[in-house]
């Protein structure tokens, strides 16, 4: 059995990722400093061992990857306009953490890093779909820093041998995803507002589009990147290969919540991208990824959860 370390485990997507390991019976242990991700998303992760610290520190990094098999590194602060607001914090969280785990994985001899990277690196370039050959070009302190993470994980492959995969993720969207920032993703923002008949905010125009990807869709993902022959030192798109507009999203939205509220319409924020969607062969190709969760069905099982939530009902 290995041991996987599952780096900001308490968030998002890491708690995910850390409910299928522990479903899979692999020894899981998370770090989190708390930062954005909550205890009660691993009320369900029964014998994940979870550690408390903040990964730029290198004792911190240490100690949680001692004795890791497998490093699923997903901590990070995960938001452009916080990155625009203050992004020597942001800094912190997405590129020295990031360093400290690289350096303590090549130290601790683990066998191979899965790093979360966005497809915020991408930025404007004017070519869809983006493809992991395209040159990036990050808008915003927040992409600088993720590409910089992934960029350092192919140098360690290069300079120590470290095994490492990249996968870029793009908007992923489903429960848990933390509705209670103006910082938030767009889908749970919109899910929230909507169930209470609350007028979301739409940023620009709304025709800017973006490939919405059901989490699980990024677990198998990452799942597969772990064992996968061959994939050392490379980038992957972790997404569906579709786009949808923020318009099409509200109105999906409103129709699943059965919400009446008009959007309100708002400058567009500094940093964001117009146009994303993912060329999803590479992973398709090296991986065997496949999107099973289409985007209707992940909004469909989104909404529901957090209807649930409200209730005090839902299944953490
Ligand atoms: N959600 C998306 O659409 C998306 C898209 C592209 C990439 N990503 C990447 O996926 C990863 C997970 O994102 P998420 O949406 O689950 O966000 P999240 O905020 O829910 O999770 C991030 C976790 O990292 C923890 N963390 C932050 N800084 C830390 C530190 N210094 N030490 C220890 N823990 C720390 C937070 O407390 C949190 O639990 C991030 O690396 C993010 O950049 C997310």
């Amino acid at each position: 059995m290995a041991t996987y370390l599952v780096t900001g485990g308490a968030g998002f997507i890491g708690s995910h990722l850390v409910d299928a390991l522990v479903h899979r019976g692999e020894r899981v242990r998370v770090v989190d400093n708390f930062s954005t991700g909550k205890r009660e998303n691993l009320a369900g992760a029964r014998g994940a061992e979870i550690l408390e610290g903040d990964l730029a520190r290198s004792d911190v990094a240490r100690a949680a990857v001692s004795g890791a098999d497998v490093v699923l590194h997903q901590a990070a602060l995960p938001s452009v306009p916080r990155s625009v607001e203050d992004p020597v914090t942001s800094n912190r969280a997405n590129i020295d953490a990031t360093l400290e785990i690289l350096v303590a994985a090549r130290d601790a001899g683990v066998k191979r890093v899965v790093y979360a990277g966005s497809s915020s690196a991408y930025g404007d370039t004017p070519v869809l779909p983006k493809r992991e050959e395209m040159p990036p070009r990050p808008l915003s302190p927040y992409a600088l820093q993720k590409l910089v993470g992934e960029q350092y994980a192919q140098l360690f492959t290069h300079l120590y041998g470290l095994e490492t995969v990249t996968l870029r993720y793009f908007n992923v969207f489903g429960p848990r995803q933390d509705p209670s920032s103006t910082y938030s993703g767009v889908i749970s923002l919109f899910v929230t507002s909507l169930l209470e008949d609350r007028s979301p905010v739409i940023y620009g125009d709304g025709e800017q589009t973006r490939d919405f990807t059901y989490v699980t869709n990024v677990v198998d993902g990452v799942l597969e990147a772990c064992r996968a022959p061959d994939v050392s030192g490379l980038v992957m798109n972790c997404a569906t290969g579709r786009r949808i507009s923020i318009n099409e999203l509200y109105k999906s939205v409103r129709r699943l919540t059965g919400a009446s509220a008009e959007p309100t319409y708002a400058a567009p924020r500094p940093g964001d991208i117009r146009h994303s969607q993912a060329d999803i062969s590479r992973a398709r190709q090296l991986l065997g990824y496949e999107p099973r969760v289409t985007f209707e069905e992940g909004l469909r099982r989104t909404v529901d959860w957090f209807r649930l939530e409200r209730s005090g009902q839902a299944v953490r």
